[in-house]
């Protein structure tokens, strides 16, 4: 055993992810530094996945490895390093299930990038991101969309030109962007959030999303600010999701009006995500969105943060359990 790995326990954070940007439906993402999960693995001698402790919102987590993410991802990666070893886990969740943030995406992230921290021969990206997706499939009703796990594990914007095989493409961003989310207190759930979509959609729709989804691209790399501007929208998704979140076209107007250069859904809500160009415009957006929603007593979170482009981390490393 000791020949497949350097070190014997490790503690990662894994980070939240803004996913759809728009009018990328399963194709963009961006990494936040906040909020995020943390795990802690061990290498243990008796086999199989062992999740020992789960903290934070777990109300609904289930600790069976057939049908927890971040042991659905590490089995699979186990499987193809013929894993007779046994892994012990505790996942500290550290935010909120059902909000849009990519939880499930940082749980399946934070599994196999602790596990590859601790093998002597490490995994590539694009092999981790197929073991990550794995896991991230039991969350969404068995689709394999790979726009949080993506940006989660590579950090960054990210592009996600197709799964099999992985083609990921990091896409530059300005250095003065900054993200607010606020997050209202309901859950919905992505799996249903996915069935209220029309599976077909009209031409005209569809070359409008392309036209955003392409010059948002060109925005982000350029940078050009108004072109960011004209094309975080979304003609798609937006009009049926934006009706599950309370007061969401109130959200986005109030975000626009003070200086947002975007606002949308992020990924399948209800967290509501906003770009601007400074620490005060975002912390601005945010607390001009909580009185939309204090109005009409809903809690609420905001989270302020740049652009994460580090990805997942390593908090510890040891070799004593
Ligand atoms: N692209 C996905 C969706 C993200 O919007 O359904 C949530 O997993």
């Amino acid at each position: 055993m000791k020949k497949l790995f350097k070190a014997k326990k490790v503690k990662v954070f894994s980070p939240a992810s803004v996913s759809n940007v728009g009018a990328g439906f399963d194709i963009f993402g961006f990494a936040l530094h906040i909020p995020g999960d943390e795990l802690v693995m061990k290498i243990v001698e008796k086999p199989g996945i062992h999740i020992t402790k789960i903290t934070g919102d777990d109300h609904h987590l289930p600790k069976d490895a057939k049908k927890n993410t971040a042991a659905v991802s590490l089995r699979a990666m186990m499987d193809a390093i013929d894993g007779k070893f046994g892994v012990e886990m505790e996942l500290h969740k550290k935010m909120p299930l059902g909000s849009g943030l990519g939880s499930s995406a940082a749980s399946a992230v934070a599994s196999v990038f602790a596990l590859n921290v601790l093998l002597r021969k490490p995994f590539s990206k694009s092999e981790l991101l197929m073991f990550a997706l794995e896991g991230e499939k039991i969350a969404s009703g068995n689709t394999a969309h790979a726009d949080n796990v993506a940006p989660c594990l590579y950090g960054g914007f990210t592009l996600v030109r197709g799964c099999s095989p992985p083609d990921v493409i990091a896409i530059p961003t300005p250095k003065d962007l900054y993200c607010t989310i606020i997050h209202p207190h309901i859950e919905i759930k992505t799996e249903f959030a996915r069935k209220i979509l029309r599976s077909q959609i009209k031409l005209s729709d569809a070359v409008r999303q392309w036209g955003n989804a392409s010059a948002l691209v060109a925005g982000l790399m350029k940078p050009d600010y108004d072109l960011i501007k004209r094309s975080i929208e979304d003609f798609i998704i937006e009009p049926i999701r934006g009706a599950l979140i309370p007061n969401y076209f109130i959200l986005k107007e109030t975000a626009l009006n003070n200086g947002a250069l975007g606002c949308s859904i992020s990924g399948s809500g209800p967290s509501v995500f906003a770009l601007s160009r400074s620490e005060k415009e975002a912390k601005l957006i945010g607390s001009e969105m909580k009185k939309v929603l204090t109005k009409i007593k809903l809690k609420s979170d905001i989270f302020i943060s740049k652009i994460n482009h580090e990805g997942p981390k390593i908090i510890s490393l040891s070799d004593t359990l």
